[in-house]
């Protein structure tokens, strides 16, 4: 498998600065994309959440879904979906809330945290942002992207790149 990583590392001086960057990121993303955070309580994940539904657009406000584990956020034909895993045990408990219907879906974009309990169900091509403590005002946010270039995508793309020269065929 090749992947192709690129990194980008942050520091932010209090939380207006995190929302200020997930409102800068939500430009980076595209339709279908899915962002994996990681990081202790309180890093600042539903900070940097704040700012990129903002930055998507969303005008209600956001707030930590500590109880409910999924929020769905309406974005004309698309969704933003915010998950918090952080009640979730494991993989197990995982599967009954209908992510992977979530994440498949090429109009939503999905936002998790406490992506790590996913384990293998988390998708290849995603983004990962990485949150650390500093110290009380400070943290430390590492965005990567990964582009997985595994051979069922590459076959996926041969036949889709076929299927546009079909009519070309004599
Ligand atoms: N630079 C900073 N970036 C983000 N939050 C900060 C920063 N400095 C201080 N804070 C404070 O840290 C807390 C971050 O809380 P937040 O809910 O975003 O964390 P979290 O990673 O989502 O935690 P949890 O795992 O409990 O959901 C807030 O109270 C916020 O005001
Ligand atoms: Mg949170």
């Amino acid at each position: 498998m090749d992947n192709i990583k690129s990194e980008k590392i942050f520091i932010t001086n209090n939380s207006v600065e995190t929302q200020r960057l997930g409102e800068k990121f939500s430009k980076s993303l595209k339709r279908g994309e899915i962002i994996a955070m990681y990081g202790d309580l309180g890093s600042g994940k539903t900070t940097f959440v704040q700012g990129l539904a903002k930055g998507l657009g969303i005008k209600r406000r956001m707030i930590s879904p500590t109880f409910i584990i999924v929020r769905s956020y309406k974005l004309g034909v698309r969704s933003f979906y915010h998950i918090d895993l952080y009640r979730v045990a494991d993989e197990k408990g995982i599967k009954g809330l209908g992510l992977e219907e979530i994440m498949e879906d090429p109009q939503n974009i999905v936002a998790i945290e406490w992506a790590e309990k996913m384990g293998d169900l988390l998708p290849k091509k995603r983004w990962d942002v990485r949150f650390k403590y500093v110290s009380e005002d400070k943290r430390k946010i590492t965005i990567e992207k990964f582009k997985a270039r595994n051979p069922k995508q590459i076959q996926m793309i041969k036949i889709q790149n076929s299927k546009r020269f079909e009519h070309l065929k004599i």
